[in-house]
C-alpha cells in the first residue's frame, strides 16, 4: 500500500527515528542515495506561496537523482478546473511523488486516496509536518540527550498562535518523539480540542506530554528548546492579529523568556519571522538561535 505523510503521526515513532537517521546519513554524504534517479519527477504544487520549501524541496528532489517539477500559485487547473481526484489518477502516471502545499488539508487526503504514488503535505492551514522533521534534525543535532532516539525527554515550549499549523505540528511530531511539549498562548487561540485528544493518547505510549498554559511569564520555564511562529498565517487577516490590540503581543519571544528557560536553550523559528513581533531582534540574532 503506498505509504503518505500529510500529517506528523503519519510516522510511528520508529519510523520517525528511522527518517531523522537517514537525513543524518544523507547530509554527511549527500548523493549516497539516488531513489529518484531515471531521472524520475517529483511534482510540487503551491497554493501557497514559499522560498524554504520550494527551494528545499527542488534541491532535494534533485539531489535524489530526480527531476523537481515546480508549478506555482495559479499556474494549474488543480482544484479548480479539474478535480483533485483526476488530477492524481493522471499525475500517479508520470511521477514519482506529489508534493502540495495547500490550504485545506482534506484536500491532502483527497489526492492521497486517489494516488498511487506518495503524497507529501507541503504546509497545510492544520500541518507543517516536513518543518517539523527539519526542526527536530535540527534539535538532535544541538540538544541530543545522549541515549535513545536522542530527543525523548526533553521539554520543547513554543509560543503564540496555538492553534495554528506549526503549533499542531510541534505537538504531535513532539509527543511521538517522546519530548515534552508545551503551548503557551491565549486562550482562543490554544490547541483545538481533537489535537490535544490525539496528543494525550499517543503520549501514553512514547513517554512525551502535552502541556497548555496562557501564561507568558512562565511558559519557558526549564526549556531545551523555546519556539515561535508568525501571528498571521498565510491564508489569515491581519486585523486584530498583528496590530496593537493583538492577543498575542505578550507572547513575544523576549530575551526575558529566553532567561527563565534551561542553561543552553536553543530557539527556533521556522521563518518568515517578524521581528518586534513574535520574537525580539536579540533573540534570532542572538547567540541561542539556531534558525539559520
Ligand atoms: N504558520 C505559518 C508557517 C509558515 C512556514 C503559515 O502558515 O504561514
Amino acid at each position: 500500500m503506498t505509504r503518505h505523510f500529510l500529517k506528523d503521526t503519519d510516522l510511528s515513532p520508529s519510523e520517525l527515528v528511522e527518517v531523522l537517521d537517514l537525513a543524518e546519513a544523507l547530509k554527511a554524504d549527500p548523493y549516497s542515495r539516488r531513489p529518484l534517479e531515471g531521472p524520475g519527477t517529483g511534482i510540487v504544487f503551491f497554493d501557497k506561496t514559499s522560498t524554504r520549501t520550494r527551494v528545499s524541496f527542488a534541491t532535494g528532489i534533485a539531489d535524489l537523482g530526480g527531476n523537481p517539477l515546480i508549478v506555482n500559485p495559479g499556474e494549474s487547473q488543480l482544484g479548480h478546473k479539474e478535480s483533485i481526484a483526476d488530477t492524481a489518477r493522471v499525475l500517479e502516471r508520470m511521477v514519482k511523488i506529489i508534493v502540495w502545499r495547500t490550504f485545506a488539508q482534506s484536500g491532502l487526503e483527497e489526492m492521497a486516496a486517489n494516488s498511487a504514488v506518495p503524497v507529501i503535505n507541503a504546509l497545510s492551514d492544520d500541518y507543517h509536518p516536513c518543518q517539523l522533521l527539519a526542526d527536530l534534525m535540527t534539535i538532535r543535532e544541538h540538544k541530543h540527550t545522549g541515549s535513545g532516539n536522542g530527543l525523548s525527554g526533553l521539554t520543547m515550549v513554543y509560543y503564540g498562535d496555538g492553534a495554528n499549523n506549526m503549533s499542531n505540528s510541534y505537538v504531535l511530531a513532539g509527543v511521538n518523539a517522546g519530548m515534552h511539549v508545551r503551548i503557551v498562548a491565549p486562550v482562543g487561540h490554544q490547541p483545538a480540542e481533537a489535537i490535544v485528544a490525539e496528543a494525550d493518547a499517543l503520549a501514553a505510549t512514547t513517554g512525551g506530554s502535552l502541556t497548555v498554559t496562557e501564561d507568558p511569564a512562565t511558559g519557558a520555564e526549564g526549556a531545551d528548546v523555546v519556539i515561535t511562529d508568525t501571528w498571521v498565517s498565510m491564508g489569515q487577516s491581519a486585523a486584530g492579529r498583528a496590530d496593537g490590540d493583538s492577543p498575542f503581543v505578550p507572547y513575544q519571544v523576549t530575551q526575558e523568556v529566553m532567561d527563565t528557560a534551561a542553561e543552553g536553550a536553543i530557539f527556533l523559528h521556522c521563518l518568515p519571522a517578524y521581528r518586534g513581533s513574535e520574537v525580539a531582534a536579540e533573540v534570532i540574532d542572538g547567540p541561542a538561535s539556531v534558525v539559520f
